[in-house]
């Protein structure tokens, strides 16, 4: 009994240092300490959960099938963790939610079968005594769904964004009817199952589930999944809180509800800054239309060569750098981070300005930038540098395209109109890298590219970036 109290106590200092967790990770600076508070918080769990097994007479088959599966599930993680690049994080995030909608789906099946498939068993009658049997049925329906479509949901945001299928949305006809239906008839279904809890229920409510997970996301384009990817991980969230409940486990109903709206929270956060709605999200399809201003002719665009532009760099005074999502994929973040040290020891002021949604996952470009030791202190957020542009002498456009587009800001007819952008086109000279005059994620040309202060700087951004570095 000493033992499941200690537990129990031990489950709470978990909760506690989960929270720690999502404290640090909010900010570069205590982003490493948070990550140490999660994996001890995680390292409590374990020990806690185990300690409870034993002490609830575990037998010894249980016990070396906990062993086995946590030492796989260990060996998988360490693996994956180790060989994963930063631009494959998305697919790693998506396929770890799969992960937790089966272990919510099975569960629930377990549920089932130690209650409700046993009325007469010990459990059930427990919970009969109890008054709890009908909230019992509730957990097992709700549960199962939630996890079914967190599971199909999250596999097919995987395949989407590992290229293993294509990335564009599927076009059922009334998709949205058939999204709306199925929730309606899992709202119904859940009322008949708690009334008459029969396994042809559970089995349809599987199906549906499994199948809805499916559509939601298939429905939904490429471009929009990191916002999926953090909406599923909301979904694995109430998953794993469901299962809490069922399993009567109190630390993971808290995990489980922390993940949840942390991950609802993060949704929103990033609809907001690419100024759509969460739910044209969730009905999908962006970016088939044809984008407007497809047909507008910008006229011409100049351009400048690495000499040029080291040049320029030399005699400026004030530098602002606003990587995006071409920082990524040129990995140029090492010669970005050289640049700014060269520059900076001749006295020049740089500076980093972050768009929130700068790249493919929130946090994205600090991540590099971190990686590269660029000083946490010149990485300001938009809000903190859009008003210097104005007294900038050279901003650096580095692969980012949208979150520098003064459509956003200018031109109400554009697809992205009144997405909060940087506005770069306020300084003295903007130096753009790209390797082509191609539009950038959401598939709009950016009238910047045409400004008279904008030179563009064509090729791999890596390469340009070490060509100024060598120039200097
Ligand atoms: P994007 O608009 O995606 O543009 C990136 C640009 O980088 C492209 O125009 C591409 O032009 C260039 N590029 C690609 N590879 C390059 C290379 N090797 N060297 C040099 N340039 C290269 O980038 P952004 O400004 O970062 O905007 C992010 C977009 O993603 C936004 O529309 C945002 O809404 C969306 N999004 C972001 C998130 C999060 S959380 N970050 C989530 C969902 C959606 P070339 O092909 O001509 O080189």
């Amino acid at each position: 009994m000493s033992a499941t109290i200690a537990a129990q106590a031990a489950y709470l200092v978990a909760a506690l240092l989960f929270i720690l967790a999502l404290a640090g990770l909010s900010k570069h600076e205590s982003a490493r300490l948070g990550n140490a508070f999660g994996m001890l918080g995680m390292g409590v769990a374990l020990v806690a959960t185990i300690v409870l097994a034993i002490d609830g007479d575990i037998s010894t088959a249980g016990l070396g099938l906990m062993a086995v599966a946590m030492l796989i599930g260990a060996l998988i993680g360490l693996q994956r963790a180790r060989g994963v690049e930063m631009t494959g994080m998305p697919e790693l995030i998506a396929l770890l939610h799969s992960f937790v909608g089966l272990a919510a789906v099975l569960v629930s099946w377990n549920g089932f079968l130690n209650v409700e498939h046993e009325p007469e068993g010990h459990e059930a009658k427990a919970l009969e005594a109890l008054g709890t049997l009908g909230i019992h049925h509730a957990e097992v329906f709700i549960g199962l769904f939630i996890g079914a479509v967190t599971f199909t949901g999250s596999v097919v945001a995987y395949l989407k964004l590992s290229a293993k299928i294509s990335s564009k949305p599927l076009v059922l006809p009334g998709k949205n009817a058939l999204n709306l239906g199925s929730l309606a008839l899992f709202v119904a279904l859940t009322v008949w199952f708690v009334i008459t809890p029969e396994l042809w229920l559970l089995i349809v409510v599987t199906a549906l589930a499994l199948a809805l997970g499916w559509h939601l996301v298939a429905s939904i384009g490429g471009g929009d999944m990191p916002v999926v990817v953090s909406m599923l991980n909301s979904y694995s969230g109430w998953a794993a809180a469901a299962s809490g409940f069922l399993l009567g486990n109190d630390l993971l109903i808290v995990t489980g509800a922390l993940v949840g709206s942390s991950g609802a929270y993060l949704s929103y956060i990033m609809c907001k800054a690419m100024n759509r709605s969460f739910l044209s999200v969730i009905a999908g399809g962006f970016g088939i239309e044809a984008p407007s201003g497809s047909d507008v002719d910008y006229g011409e665009h100049q351009e400048i060569t690495a000499q040029a532009a080291a040049e320029l760099l030399g005699a400026a005074r004030s530098v602002v750098i606003t990587p995006g999502y071409g920082m990524a994929v040129a990995q140029a973040q090492y010669p970005v981070a050289e640049l700014t040290s060269k520059l900076r020891a001749k006295g020049v002021d740089v500076r980093f300005g972050i768009h929130p949604v700068a790249g493919r996952l929130p946090g994205h470009m600090n991540v590099l930038l971190a990686e590269a030791k660029v000083p946490y202190d010149i990485v300001l957020e938009m809000d903190e540098i859009n008003e210097d542009f104005a007294d900038t002498d050279v901003v650096l456009v580095i692969g980012a395209n949208d979150t520098v587009n003064p459509a956003g800001a200018e031109d109400p007819s554009s697809p992205i109109a009144g997405m909060p952008v940087l506005t770069v086109w306020e300084a003295n000279k903007v130096i753009v890298f790209k390797r082509s005059m191609a539009s950038g994620y959401a598939g709009v040309q950016n009238p910047l590219f045409f400004r008279e202060n904008t030179a563009m700087l064509f090729g791999d951004a890596k390469a340009r970036v070490e060509d100024i570095v060598g120039a200097l």
